[in-house]
């Protein structure tokens, strides 16, 4: 059987890790071959190959990004003159004698996947995202690694926002879900943490701001990207979308720090984490977990197991439907919220 590898969507650190153990057990335990595909879907799109063999994977399992590329091209866009995306993607498959697909990423990608299973073409999904709101999953890999990017950010922010006397914001990445400010946010001992999936009332931020000067210390407030104001949809936006809808984010964070400066009148100042959490070595704990990702996807196309996803059940890792973990994005619950309100103030 000849097997096409392809990373999808942002990337994140752990990727090189999947696509070595895929590859590694695919080959001597399996006797498959593998392709890689360039750059998410453009790669079958445009029948962009890479050769994907032990000697490709070798040294890769501690970098961060993606030895295949990714990109947020979506087939289902791709009906220009000519063939349709679907039917490009069938014809290439067929001319490059790849018989499955193991696909590599979030909501979108394998969203893509799922449709393109219904369409007969035979697939298994391995989920990643910094995020962590992929359904059907209790962890992705990759996220590890940003909390822990975010955490020491903010143990950094700490003593320098106390030699000042300074409120710092620091915004995170986390479009609809909120997991990366929370963990990063308890971890770090934030002040204040704001997430997308609870709205937040800037007097009651001031406040609890105000509060931590007064304790004498300096308050740090952890702020994600998609956060928003209650009543207000969000405003700190670029008006620019990819090619699945997505606007892109940013900005939430220098506009909580106007409006603490104007409430509260003590400096603030804001620091963007941005790509940062997506970038350089893999955590020990997304190194594993992305081992074992690939592990179980490649013997999930063994099993001719198509249509499904590797995920993290507890400590074991099980096969689910695709659409399972596509239907709908896991958002941090009120309860864990509550939990770091506890901190607050
Ligand atoms: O999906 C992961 C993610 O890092 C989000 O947190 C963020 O909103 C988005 O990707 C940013 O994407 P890009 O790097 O394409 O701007």
């Amino acid at each position: 059987m000849r097997v096409g590898v392809l990373t999808g969507g942002g990337d994140c650190p752990g990727l090189n890790a999947v696509i070595r153990a895929v590859v590694r057990r695919g080959i001597q335990e399996f006797g498959l071959e593998f392709v890689g595909f360039r750059d998410g879907w453009r790669g079958p799109l445009e029948a962009d190959t890479v050769p994907l063999d032990v000697h490709a994977v070798r040294g890769i399992l501690p970098r961060g990004g993606t030895i295949l590329g990714s990109s947020r091209t979506n087939p289902f866009k791709e009906n220009g003159p000519g063939r349709n995306g679907v039917e490009r993607i069938k014809d290439n498959l067929a001319g490059l004698g790849v018989d499955a697909l193991i696909v590599i990423g979030g909501e979108d990608t394998l969203g893509v996947a799922s449709r393109l299973h219904e369409e007969g073409i035979p697939v298994v999904g391995v989920p990643k995202t910094i995020d962590n709101d992929l359904g059907a999953t209790d962890y992705t890999f990759g996220f590890d690694t940003a909390v822990n990017i975010a955490m020491e950010a903010i143990d950094r922010l700490h003593t320098t926002a106390e030699s000042h006397h300074r409120a710092l914001i620091v915004e995170v990445m986390g479009r609809n879900a909120g997991w990366i400010a929370l963990h990063a946010g308890l971890a770090g001992g934030a002040n204040v943490i704001l997430i997308p999936e609870r709205p937040f009332d800037i007097e009651k931020v001031c406040s609890w701001v105000e509060h931590r000067f007064q304790t004498r210390y300096a308050p740090i407030v952890v702020v994600a990207e998609g956060a928003h104001p209650v009543h207000e949809e969000l405003t700190a936006t670029s008006g620019q979308f990819d090619s699945f809808g997505h606007v892109r984010l940013g900005g939430v964070g220098q506009m909580l720090a106007d409006e603490i400066e104007k409430c509260t009148g003590k400096e603030a100042r804001c620091t963007v984490l941005g790509h940062i959490q997506r970038g350089g070595t893999p955590t020990a704990y997304d190194r594993v977990l992305a081992t074992r990702f690939g592990l179980h996807a490649v013997a999930a196309v063994h099993d001719e197991a198509f249509g499904t996803m590797v995920a993290l059940r507890g400590t074991e890792i099980i096969r689910v439907p695709i659409a399972e973990a596509t239907r709908e994005l896991k958002l941090v619950p009120a309860e864990r919220y509550a939990e770091a309100e506890v901190f607050f103030g």
